[in-house]
């Protein structure tokens, strides 16, 4: 059977909100320090004491949001010990992820330096679970007060005249576990009280985000909007594609069977589930979608490297990993009315990294191609897009093996992104582009494909998994033919 695609040009569905393709960066293993954070006195080549090769590469994203400092870390961190100079700033244990010495190096300064140097709206998470009131508040009046106050005049002696331009505040990071183990009518009422004194300073107007729920936690959500939506701008949701068990065993990110592979895949799509049904109850209180469902943190979850330190959370990635980013950005595009941001989980490192270092050596993940190939759609407008599509079955179960999502930019060019997660097996696919009126051939592509399940790149084999120029399709008027590998994630550009 063949695949169709029906892309109906001319029907609009809104903007696909660049945010969606949002990063998160925790003081976790060696996201933070090593990965992002290296010092002005290293031998690695940096700015202000950021790498320049991970710079770069995360420059080349158009990365349009990161999230920080957690995460779990989030409700233990205090911000006043990282900033001031930097060899008298406290040291710390980071209880949750290792129990190494954190030293503060890494402070609001350089975050906010980070976010300059990618051109990126910081996304800050304060601290709800062992944070007071006035610590939440006097932090945002230390980034976004221009003028006198106690805090702006710290900042200016720490260096910053201008206040710092703060759009995205999060209160508090999964309160109904790490961030405080909590009941969400606790949390409710404390989200509506520390909410108060997150103040909007001169032209800085804050975009308020309350920690939403975990996975299928329906509840959570339910009670959050029913007893503070309209204190609020988005509701976090975390959800993380784990193909075993959270405790029993996660799965190897190497794991090379078919069964890995489809389970993998199976538990990726169910973020459309979960989306759908968080949505459905936002909309009760909130029918205008006026709040955004803030995905904060997502992605692949396995079993740590072995040799690594379990708590760093260092996993490899492969072209499982990029079929999972693929899946993702097609589910999330389908929800643009709702889902106004996402934050992968995270992007050096950590869980389903962009880019893996080792010392001065860097590489770039199969997830990284995926984000790169799809940033074509930021701030696209959105096709209406129907799909057909083959089932993929393994062990009596099935799947839909193809998915797709097509935008127009600004200068009317349209862009494809199809995923076909089948691991053995092509698919055919036929795209009707109807309504189309431009010269349907000038057609070029680029795909992302792999031989193996578990293909990934290593600091040795830097280039095994990467993009490649696609040509396997036949246009005919408004209709393309494509002819998708298996494991393939692939991009058209049609002008
Ligand atoms: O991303 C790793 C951790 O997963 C985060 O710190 C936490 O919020 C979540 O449980």
């Amino acid at each position: 059977m063949t695949n169709q695609i029906i892309i109906n040009v001319d029907v609009e569905k809104g903007t696909i909100n660049k945010d969606i393709y949002g990063h998160f960066a925790e003081h976790l293993g060696r996201c933070i320090y090593e990965g992002i954070w290296v010092g002005e006195d290293s031998t690695i080549p940096n700015t202000n004491g950021i790498r320049n090769d991970v710079l770069q590469a995360l420059k080349n994203l158009n990365i349009p949001v990161l999230r920080w400092p957690g995460g779990c870390f989030a409700d233990e961190y205090h911000w006043k010990d990282g900033v001031g100079p930097r060899e008298q700033r406290k040291r710390m244990v980071n209880t949750h992820w290792g129990g190494v010495i954190e030293n503060n190096h890494f402070g609001t300064h350089e975050f906010m330096l980070l976010c300059e140097l990618l051109e990126c709206e910081p996304y800050i998470c304060g601290n709800v679970g062992s944070g007071t009131v006035q610590e939440m508040s006097e932090w945002v009046e230390y980034m976004t007060l221009n003028g006198e106050s106690p805090m702006a005049d710290w900042r200016k002696a720490n260096g910053r005249e201008e206040a710092w331009d703060l759009k995205y505040f999060g209160v508090g990071n999964e309160n109904w576990g790490c961030g405080g183990n909590m009941r969400p009518e606790y949390y409710a009422d404390l989200y509506r009280r520390y909410q108060t004194y997150v103040r909007n300073y001169g032209k800085n107007k804050i975009y308020k985000i309350a920690g939403g729920a975990n996975v299928d936690d329906y509840n959570w959500t339910e009670v959050l909007m029913r007893e503070a939506h309209w204190l609020m701008d988005g509701l976090s949701l975390h959800y993380y594609t784990i193909p075993g068990d959270f405790w029993l065993g996660k799965g190897s990110a190497l794991d090379p069977r078919a069964e890995e592979w489809f389970v993998t895949m199976k538990k990726a799509l169910h973020m459309d589930v979960l989306i759908s049904k968080h949505s459905t109850i936002m909309d009760k209180y909130d029918p205008a979608k006026r709040i955004g469902l803030i995905i904060d943190e997502w992605g692949t979850w396995f079993d740590v490297e072995p040799g690594t330190n379990p708590g760093f959370l260092y996993q490899q990635n492969t072209i499982r990993d990029a079929l999972v980013a693929g899946v993702h950005f097609h589910i999330f595009h389908k929800h643009n009315d709702r889902v106004q941001m996402t934050n992968i989980a995270q992007t050096v490192n950590v869980l389903q990294a962009m880019v893996l270092t080792e010392g001065e050596k860097m590489l770039l993940t199969p997830t990284y191609h995926v984000f790169e190939m799809f940033k074509v759609h930021q701030d696209a407008t959105k096709l209406d897009v129907t799909v057909n599509s083959d089932t993929y079955e393994l062990n009596g179960e099935k799947l839909p093996a193809v998915s797709a999502s097509a935008s127009k930019n600004a200068s009317g060019t349209i862009h494809i992104s199809l995923c076909n997660i089948n691991h053995e097996a092509a698919s055919s696919v036929n795209i009707d582009l109807r309504g189309f009126a431009g010269d349907s051939t000038k057609v070029t592509g680029r795909i992302l494909t792999a031989e193996k399940t578990n293909e990934h790149n290593t600091f040795e084999q830097p280039d095994n998994v990467k993009p490649v120029s696609f040509e396997n399709f036949t246009v005919t008027n408004n209709e393309l033919t494509v002819t998708l590998p298996p494991m393939s994630v692939v991009v058209l550009t049609v002008e």
